[in-house]
């Protein structure tokens, strides 16, 4: 039985283009994640859409003067066609304008109206005077009234996570026309959330051991279940959007998230009416067996971990047909462009249709998948973005394939050469081609994609060094079997890297198996022989291109970001890697040997912000006589440690020779205590 996965990724909103940080979030790894599950023979389908209401869009209609209708229309084009150059492969890519998701929405909030979950309350609300209109969250800051964060949105501050009542808000400002908002009174439904706080307590526990959810995922969670979950409005005073389906509701929509996340469902639907299947969507949204994954950016967490699932739950409650619950939610962190956060205003960052413009999308897609913001915040820079592409996919993974076809098409005539024989280190080849493509799966179906994608290169690495070790170029005169098992052996490596580097690098990856003249198998099989001897190769061509300095200077230049780094392998780090390590200089106050051991001494420094211990493993090269006034540089920054119960707070510089003695790094006279080394 083929496994059955639903994938979706967050649906964007159509009111501007996709920037890099959204394709790290929610899509890329989405992607990677789904194409690698294709080739798994697994029953997938990836569903994705624009988020097409909700006040901005309104907002951009007023500002541009035209109705919300083009702004959408303009960018639900825009980026499904930057998706596309960009490689994803959804099996649709929606709307939320569409009657079917209008539909499916007005039957959701019917169906809890007739259930008598939504209590209708009044509530005051900012109305701004100026445009005559309710103001929405977002265009209202103000000062948190939990943690004082003074750009905090009307009911939500992104700074400690809290959800409010916009009256809680201190001073509050509209964004739109600057002037104070007046408190109006209106009326909407609300969505019981509190109800439904034990079940979600459940649903996650249960799921987030069974499936490893990720930890800042279920952090989130757990500070929204201790601050208690509340109910919810899930109308707005608003004119464009869905309806609210009733008939005391005129000039009300439905809330743009209680809808939105909807839009999954309503994309499958329209999804399998364009297969001529329409209930096949029954067959994922509502069968037990069926693997859920919502891919999202951390922003859009508690929408898909508890609203959402609350809805689908409220659902269930009262019908026959019952939805499946998200299996994982795994939401990504940030990706950061140059070391500042995305700005559209501020002309920081780019479009994906922009790049895609000016460099093809593989490259891009390997640098992103190398990077993404699994645990923590990451970065795009231009530098790396040019060291990837050019010291990984062209000189390890490029570099590889070309030398092999050179070999095969000048001295093979284009064909897999017979192996006879096999060596060791033919043998050994194979053994890790058999090894890499489960081990690169289960990286994959468990989130953790940097890691699979440094894997993918590893294997490249070996598959150079196999290259190397077999010399061809001197087996090709002195024993020509030989070099035919190298070749031989070549060419099935590269089947196997054009299959497991297929889910990052999809075009490429076509382009290997025309070169192969061969067709991808399934993935668990794509580490074994797959080419028969004298199989015929198709041509081949440079798969990368190096990208030129000039090109890259052109566009930090644009962004006045200082060059940094020269060169680029594994083993090198940009500077702000290195710019984060805090070096100082510091003077052994005092120094004792720390008992039952030989190595380690427990000193105490002066630096800048005054004494502290640190533990050095130096007690075989100096007493602690020798120590005592020494002006040293140390780790400032580091982590606390302990050594052998010794707390240590730092770690000291010490120079290794070729004997490997240790020599402490001395801090030159004309430095001072606490200055920086930079
Ligand atoms: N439009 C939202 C955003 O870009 C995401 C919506 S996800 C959905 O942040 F589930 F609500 F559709
Ligand atoms: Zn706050």
């Amino acid at each position: 039985m083929k496994q059955k996965i639903l994938v979706t990724s967050a649906l964007p909103y159509a009111n501007g283009n996709i920037h890099l940080g959204h394709l790290s979030g929610a899509y890329l790894p989405a992607d990677i994640f789904v194409r690698y599950h294709r080739l798994n023979n697994s029953d997938i389908i990836f569903v994705c859409g624009s988020d097409e209401h909700g006040v901005p869009i309104t907002i951009t209609a007023d500002k541009e003067g035209i109705k919300p209708n083009e702004v959408i229309d303009k960018f639900h084009n825009a980026n499904k066609t930057a998706f596309e150059k960009f490689g994803m492969s959804f099996d649709i890519y929606s709307r939320t304008s569409l009657p079917v998701h209008h539909e499916t929405a007005q039957t959701f909030f019917l169906n809890f109206y007739k259930q008598g979950i939504l209590p209708q309350k009044s509530s005051m609300q900012f109305f701004d005077e100026k445009i005559n209109k309710f103001l929405p969250d977002r265009y209202i800051e103000g000062t948190c009234p939990k943690c004082g964060n003074e750009e905090a949105r009307s009911d939500e501050c992104e700074k400690c996570g809290s959800l409010y009542d916009p009256s809680e808000l201190k001073n509050p400002k509209s964004k739109i026309s600057g002037e104070t908002p007046k408190l109006k009174e209106t009326f909407h439904w609300y969505f019981p959330l509190g109800k439904f706080q034990t079940r979600l307590e459940e649903y996650i526990s249960k799921n987030s051991k069974k499936f490893k959810w990720k930890e800042n995922v279920l952090q989130y969670c757990k500070s929204w279940f201790n601050d208690g979950l509340k109910d919810r409005a899930i109308t707005r005073d608003l004119d464009w959007g869905v309806q609210v389906p009733l008939d005391d509701a005129k000039g009300k929509v439905l809330y743009v998230w209680f809808e939105a996340v909807l839009g999954y469902i309503s994309a499958t639907k329209e999804l399998f009416a364009g297969r001529n299947n329409p209930d096949e969507w029954k067959n994922y949204w509502q069968d037990g067996g069926t693997r859920y994954i919502a891919f999202i950016g951390k922003d859009n967490t508690v929408f898909h971990t508890i609203i959402f699932p609350a809805m689908l739950m409220a659902w269930n409650d009262n019908n026959p047909d019952k939805y499946i619950l998200p299996e994982n939610v795994p939401a990504n962190e940030f990706l950061n462009f140059e070391g500042k956060k995305f700005s559209k205003s501020r002309g920081w960052g780019i479009d994906v249709d922009e790049f895609l413009d000016l460099f093809p999308a593989d490259p891009l897609r390997y640098t992103l998948a190398a990077n993404l913001p699994e645990n923590k915040d990451t970065d795009f820079y231009w530098r790396e973005f040019q060291l990837r592409n050019n010291s990984e996919l062209a000189d390890i993974l490029g570099n590889f394939i070309n030398r092999t076809f050179t070999f095969a098409h000048k001295h093979f005539e284009g064909i897999v050469p017979p192996k006879s024989n096999l060596q060791q280190i033919d043998l050994n080849m194979l053994d890790l081609l058999e090894k890499y493509p489960m081990k690169i799966g289960a990286l994959i179906d468990s989130y953790k994609i940097k890691d699979a994608v440094f894997e993918m290169m590893n294997l490249a690495r070996s598959a150079n060094k196999y290259f190397n070790d077999s010399q061809p170029w001197l087996t090709v005169k002195s024993s020509k079997k030989l070099c035919a098992n190298t070749i031989n052996i070549s060419l099935q490596t590269i089947f196997t890297l054009g299959e497991i580097f297929s889910p990052v690098i999809p075009f490429a990856s076509e382009k290997i198996f025309a070169m192969l003249n061969a067709k991808p198998v399934e993935w668990n099989e794509c580490g074994k022989i797959n080419l028969p001897d004298n199989h015929q190769l198709g041509n081949s061509e440079i798969l990368f291109n190096k990208i030129e300095d000039e090109l890259i200077e052109k566009q930090t230049s644009r962004l006045g970001v200082a060059e940094v780094v020269q060169k680029y392998d594994v083993t090198k780090i940009i500077y702000d890697e290195f710019a984060k390590v805090d070096l100082r200089v510091a003077q052994i106050i005092s120094a004792e040997r720390i008992k039952k051991s030989e190595k380690l001494i427990k000193l105490i420094v002066n630096t800048f912000g005054g004494e502290r211990q640190i533990v050095a493993g130096i007690g075989k090269y100096y007493t602690p006589e020798e120590l005592a006034n020494k002006k040293v540089v140390i780790v400032a920054n580091l982590l606390p440690a302990k050594l052998m119960g010794v707390e240590s707070n730092g770690m000291l510089l010490a120079g290794e020779n070729k004997d490997g003695v240790l020599k402490i790094v001395e801090a030159d006279g004309n430095l001072n205590v606490g200055d920086k080394i930079k």
